[in-house]
């Protein structure tokens, strides 16, 4: 028997999962408890929404080959393209993140924090004094930046870049938009192909989600044409990931086609860089919001410098309270591929499983006064995946994690270092829906009130 769930009602669930659905979660926990069955329109099988650490655990430790996420991410496929590591599942996934991972870990990922430091200082150097701006577009210029320059081994300003950089910053402006985030949660995959189709031509023009579909399409050409030029240049010598994703060839001596490269490059360009920026944000919102650990934060940073990363462990603390209390992505699914038996609850294949990053990070039991923003929950402490898992887990955790965590610390420690700040007076940030993310309001407006 399937756990109890609002009536059957699907169309109903849908517009309240994409219109607030963070308040329906809120309410389906305090009705049903930690784990509900949930109807929406299209499923093959029934969905059930899990906020048990014993059920993470079954989600993050089971067989990879049974745990599909890539049909869970189904949605994605007219965002980022059939041949995303998001969407792709079983030997497939497994061989192709095999091939991308390397660069975003260890002693390679650590090559990038020069490019990081440096794009991070060139932009807050363009913050005003003493006036209100939205700090979430720069977050994500800075980001934008870090990771091109991490894929193509130059800088977004660099001449060839420019158009693509341009192209990117349309089609996630327009992808995260009210139409945009309707296009992409409701279009049916199956049908995603042609409605981009008719959007481009004649009348077809007019439709409200054409200008998504033109940017997707001019973003993709370019794609294309940095990797053909790439090729034509050669990769000799040259470090950066697409020239590895070039060179790459899984153990059958196979290399990856242009098709999967392009969608593997649009996937890093738009995973690696939207998701860190808003969580750059949030992180500055819970510290303008908690001027005690700003002062703390800013204090070890001063003291320690921006450097030696392992030692700001307060700035690691609050970067992870941040992402316990507004956590980007609400949480993560998995289809079965076989029948399996998830914290206790006997599923059929072809279900859908989700673990909601939102409603454990949220539960009283494990998180005393969840809604306050309190960094020493992480001070000196290892933390359970079943229990914290803002980047997913298992098999298909974030690929950027790592690089992420890198990135944001630095970023951080050189805006702390480098300026005081002051939340926008009489401006009052809520959590709104961007596309597949939740972001805060009116871009995160801020002050800069010192620069040293
Ligand atoms: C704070 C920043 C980020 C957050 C919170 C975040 C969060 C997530 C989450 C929740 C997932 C789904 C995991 C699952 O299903 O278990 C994911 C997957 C993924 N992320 Fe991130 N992400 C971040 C940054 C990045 C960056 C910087 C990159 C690339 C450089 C990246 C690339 C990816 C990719 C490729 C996947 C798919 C992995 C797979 O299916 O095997 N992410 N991320």
């Amino acid at each position: 028997m399937l756990p109890p769930g609002p009536p059957t009602r699907p169309i109903r669930n849908m517009v309240r999962w994409v219109g607030t659905p963070l308040p329906f979660l809120d309410e389906m926990a305090g009705r049903y408890g930690n784990v509900f069955s949930m109807h929406l329109p299209r499923l093959a099988g029934p969905m059930v929404i899990f906020a048990e650490p014993s059920a993470i655990r079954d989600l993050f430790t089971g067989d990879p080959l049974a745990l599909n996420a890539g049909q869970a991410n189904i949605m994605l496929r007219a965002a980022l393209g059939k041949d995303s590591l998001i969407l792709l599942d079983g030997e497939r996934h497994l061989r192709e993140r095999r091939l991308m991972l390397p660069p975003f870990h260890g002693e390679r990922m650590k090559a990038y924090g020069d490019a990081m430091r440096e794009v991070t200082l060139r932009e807050v150097e363009r913050w005003p004094v003493g006036r209100a701006f939205p700090v979430h577009e720069s977050t994500q210029a800075i980001t934008l930046d870090v990771i091109m320059r991490t894929i193509f081994g130059v800088g977004s300003d660099d001449p060839r870049l420019v158009p693509l950089r341009d192209a990117l910053v349309r089609y996630t402006t327009l992808g995260t938009s009210k139409i945009g985030t309707a296009f992409l949660l409701m279009t049916p995959p199956e049908r995603a192909e042609q409605l981009q189709r008719v959007a481009t031509r004649g009348l077809g023009r007019l439709l409200p989600w054409s200008p998504i579909v033109r940017a997707r399409l001019e973003t993709d050409r370019l794609v294309r044409e940095v990797i053909a030029s790439r090729r034509r240049e050669g990769t000799e010598g040259r470090e950066d990931i697409l020239s590895m994703l070039l060179e790459a060839r899984d153990e059958s001596g196979a290399a990856l086609t242009d098709d999967q490269l392009r969608d593997e490059m649009l996937t890093l360009l738009v995973a690696g860089h939207e998701t860190t920026a808003t969580t750059l944000a949030w992180t500055l919102h819970h510290l303008l919001e908690n001027p005690e650990w700003l002062t703390r934060v800013r204090a070890e940073v001063r003291e320690v410098g921006t450097a030696e990363l392992d030692k700001l462990v307060l700035l690691d603390a609050a970067i992870k309270e941040t992402l316990r209390l507004t956590p980007i992505l609400p949480m993560v699914g998995r289809v079965l591929g076989k029948p399996m038996t998830i914290g206790g609850v006997d599923l059929p294949a072809g279900a859908a499983a989700l673990a909601c990053i939102y409603l454990v990070h949220r539960r009283a039991d494990l998180y005393p006064d969840p809604l306050r923003f309190d960094p020493s929950r992480f001070i000196g402490k290892k933390v359970d995946p079943a229990t914290y898992f803002p980047f997913g887990g298992g098999a298909r955790r974030c690929l950027g994690m790592a690089f992420a965590n890198y990135e944001m610390k630095i970023v951080l420690a050189n805006i702390l270092a480098r300026v005081d700040l002051a939340a926008a007076p009489g401006k009052k940030v809520k959590l709104v829906r961007r596309g597949i993310t939740f972001a805060p309001s009116g871009g995160m407006p801020i002050v800069v009130t010192r620069r040293y």
